[in-house]
């Protein structure tokens, strides 16, 4: 059973990606990605859970134009073949046709989330569509841009500021290895 210290559980091996780190770089992508829609009309925030409801809250708090919020849960299977696959779990409320479209997801691993998500948005004919990502596993191919990135890390298993292994650690104010879980892969 893991600690249920906020602070410093003992598995987890180094810190990738400290607190201040965290909330300086989400201030720069808020102000970014305020300037960048500053004429958009319906910009929509869509929050993958249950991962980024941490990212997602600091980020919206932050962004001065605009915005409404959203969710969709997803859940992947056979994660990191081919033969993988993703389903919606929790959909939109309202149609997107029209919306400026921003996904915010906590992490891309192989990239067939967010690839997915994508795709499925693409065609429900948004205004506009782009991706927000707080932090990408060093990868060779990715198939969808990411507009917006916190960070790159190495190829580990990380918990902390909403990602989470089997449902811990995600209240980490920081992003961090965890000890002895390899990547998924
Ligand atoms: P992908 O489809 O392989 O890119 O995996 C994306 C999803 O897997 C993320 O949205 C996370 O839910 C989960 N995931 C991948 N790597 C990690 C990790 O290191 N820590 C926590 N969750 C992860
Ligand atoms: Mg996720």
């Amino acid at each position: 059973m893991p600690e249920r210290t906020q602070t410093g559980p003992s598995d987890v091996s180094r810190v990738l990606v400290s607190t201040d780190q965290i909330q300086h770089r989400v201030g720069d992508l808020a102000r970014q990605i305020s300037k960048d829609y500053e004429k958009a009309e319906k910009l929509l925030l869509v929050g993958i859970l249950r991962g980024a409801f941490i990212f997602l809250a600091d980020l919206t708090r932050k962004i001065s134009v605009p915005h409404a919020v959203d969710f969709m849960a997803v859940s992947s299977y056979g994660k990191g073949a081919s033969h993988g696959e993703v389903r919606i779990l929790m959909d939109l409320r309202e149609p997107v046709e029209g919306q400026h479209i921003l996904i915010v997801e906590d992490i891309v691993d192989s990239g067939q989330t967010l690839e997915y998500l994508y795709r499925q948005l693409q065609t429900r004919q948004p205004a506009s569509l782009r991706t927000c990502v707080m932090v990408r596993k060093k990868r060779p191919s990715l198939k969808v841009p990411i507009d917006y990135l916190g960070f790159e890390i190495p190829d580990v298993w990380v918990v902390g500021y909403g990602l989470d292994y089997a449902d811990h650690y995600r209240t980490l104010p920081y992003i961090a290895e965890l000890k002895g879980v390899g990547s998924a892969k």
